[in-house]
């Protein structure tokens, strides 16, 4: 198999349209297999213009196209009669008793079949044959599951392909239910096949096809069985390679993610001083050397904040209405999108953490403040720009002030910055307790109360119930109001493991879905990546 990889859809369309070209100058009589579909369209047009400027002529070949729905009319809009002419026939000199399409209108689908696949061999066979590829692999209407060694035939659509195909109807009823399609033995016996492959939804399509095996759950990797087989694709089917950034208070952490898994990482510092700029070249400066060696596709930016219109605004950074993913964007020359670290950090725990498989999802990020990412029906919730805040959710109105300027914010009360309050507090009024000694001895973490605990502490043990009543009582209305499948709980509290969450899911029965996230640090880059 010989693979080109092209920059884009328009490079597919040369390189293809060339092969062409190469084929019947060489062979002026060539019987040419064709495809409809939106992939070659871009060829088809640049075949009409080398026609136009006189450098091919089509006058003595024949063609056999793949397949054509069933049952349909020819003058049917959608009917790949019609796609054919408006496509290529009506723009070249093509001998119109040399085209051959499978009947869509026949009464008897299995001869017509039967007289297609004779009329491909009475001509000698298929010289070049150009195929697309399904999202599923299918190639002509050869789906997923289908017996591989078959001729041309009347073939069920799968759902997918009926789904897939439903952008040219009026709705996915009005597909036809059925195709008549050259088989895989058919196309398998063209002397030579080109299959070209243009953006993102092909790449499983494309990976598989490039991976050892063969398969009847991806009919394209039969090809891979061809002497003279040529993949022609774009680096959007080909990769599915993006960088993810999280930016934080102190440094960011850039990623290379090939298919949600980091490949390749950098910390960038981020300094005192440093304006909005300055983090971006030194971001931009990271991207363009992993550009240079990975085929990167985009890049994805969770950032502290808020975003809005395209501008972000962070307190600890000094981001007011910044545009960066503009500013990213020109510097790198690649798409970027900007979310909020914590709505990326819970998509990349939905993709591939302790939330994988979970539609709707909260991830609770238990730090210096609180915070949170919100996953609703698969994709992250945003809001008007600032949902999550739920650190500043009231859970007393007559309760401690916040710097917010309210009263009762809930990251008063179940902070990790909060139990460092409430275990200095009872280590003060308790010195002699073995809190009281931890305290003494070394500076206050949110670890001490934990540990203390554990020496079997009852002071300590005072000031945990506590505090998991105010943390389960912010998750509670949490609950109440999103209905989530899963919560997780990530920051420094979250090293805590069982000894939080089982106390937790015990106030908060009958939900005992919260858990720990798995990924760390790596969840925003995962998730950022895949924003896509
Ligand atoms: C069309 C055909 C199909 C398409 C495939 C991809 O004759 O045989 O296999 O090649 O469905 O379609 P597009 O190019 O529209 O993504």
């Amino acid at each position: 198999m010989n693979v080109i990889i092209c920059k884009d859809y328009d490079e597919v369309s040369v390189k293809a349209a060339e092969i062409f070209k190469r084929q019947i100058n060489g062979k002026p009589n060539s019987v040419l297999g064709l495809a409809t579909g939106s992939t070659p369209i871009g060829m088809y047009n640049c075949l009409a213009d080398m026609y136009s400027k006189g450098e091919i002529d089509f006058s003595q070949v024949t063609t056999f196209n793949l397949d054509e729905y069933y049952p349909i009319s020819q003058d049917n809009e959608q009917s790949y009669h019609t796609f054919m002419n408006n496509n290529l026939f009506g723009k070249i000199n093509i001998d119109a008793s040399r085209i051959h399409i499978p009947n869509g209108e026949t009464t008897n689908p299995a001869a017509e079949c039967e007289a297609y696949e004779k009329e491909i061999a009475r001509h000698g066979g298929v010289d070049l044959q150009i195929l697309g590829i399904g999202r599923n692999g299918h190639i002509g209407f050869n789906e997923p599951g289908d017996r591989l060694n078959t001729k041309t035939h009347i073939t069920a659509l799968s759902s997918d392909t009926i789904d897939a195909n439903s952008r040219f109807f009026e709705s996915s009823d009005k597909v036809p239910t059925h195709a008549l399609t050259m088989g895989i033995s058919t196309i398998m016996s063209s002397k030579k096949i080109i299959l070209l492959a243009s953006g993102h939804s092909k790449h499983n399509a494309i990976k598989e096809l490039l991976s050892n095996g063969i398969t009847t759950d991806n009919p394209a990797t039969m090809l891979k069985m061809h002497p003279d087989f040529t993949l022609i694709c774009d680096s959007a089917a080909y990769s599915d390679i993006h960088i993810g950034i999280d930016i934080g208070g102190m440094s960011t952490k850039i990623g290379v993610v090939d298919n949600n898994e980091i490949i390749d990482r950098c910390d960038v510092e981020i300094t005192a001083g440093q304006t909005a700029e300055d983090i971006t070249d030194a971001m931009a400066e990271v991207c363009l050397d992993f550009a240079a060696r990975y085929d990167v596709q985009s890049i994805g930016v969770g950032t502290p904040g808020i975003i809005a219109h395209g501008k972000v605004w962070a307190t600890n950074l000094p981001f007011c209405g910044f545009r960066l993913a503009d500013e990213l964007s020109s510097r790198v020359k690649l798409p970027v999108s900007v979310e909020n670290d914590a709505a990326c950090a819970a998509l990349g725990e939905q993709i591939a953490g302790a939330g994988a498989g979970a539609e709707n999802m909260l991830l609770v990020t238990i730090g210096t403040g609180i915070g949170a990412g919100i996953i609703m029906n698969g994709k992250i919730y945003s809001g008007c720009g600032a949902a999550g805040e739920v650190g500043h959710m009231c859970i007393d109105i007559n309760g401690i002030e916040c710097p917010c300027g309210r009263h009762g914010c809930w990251e008063q009360y179940a902070s990790v910055t909060a139990l460092k309050n409430q275990t200095a507090a009872a280590a003060k009024a308790h010195p002699e307790s073995i809190l009281g000694k931890l305290c003494r001895e070394s500076a206050i973490s949110g670890k001490t109360a934990f540990k203390a605990a554990d020496m079997g502490c009852e002071t300590a043990r005072e000031v945990l119930d506590n505090y998991f009543n105010y943390l389960a009582a912010g998750l509670n209305n949490l609950i109440k109001i999103f209905d989530p499948q899963t919560v997780l709980i990530s920051g420094g509290i979250s090293n805590e493991g069982d000894n939080l969450i089982i106390p937790l899911n015990k106030r908060l029965a009958p939900f005992s879905a919260v858990k720990i996230a798995e990924l760390k640090n790596d969840a925003g880059i995962i998730g950022a990546a895949a924003l896509k």
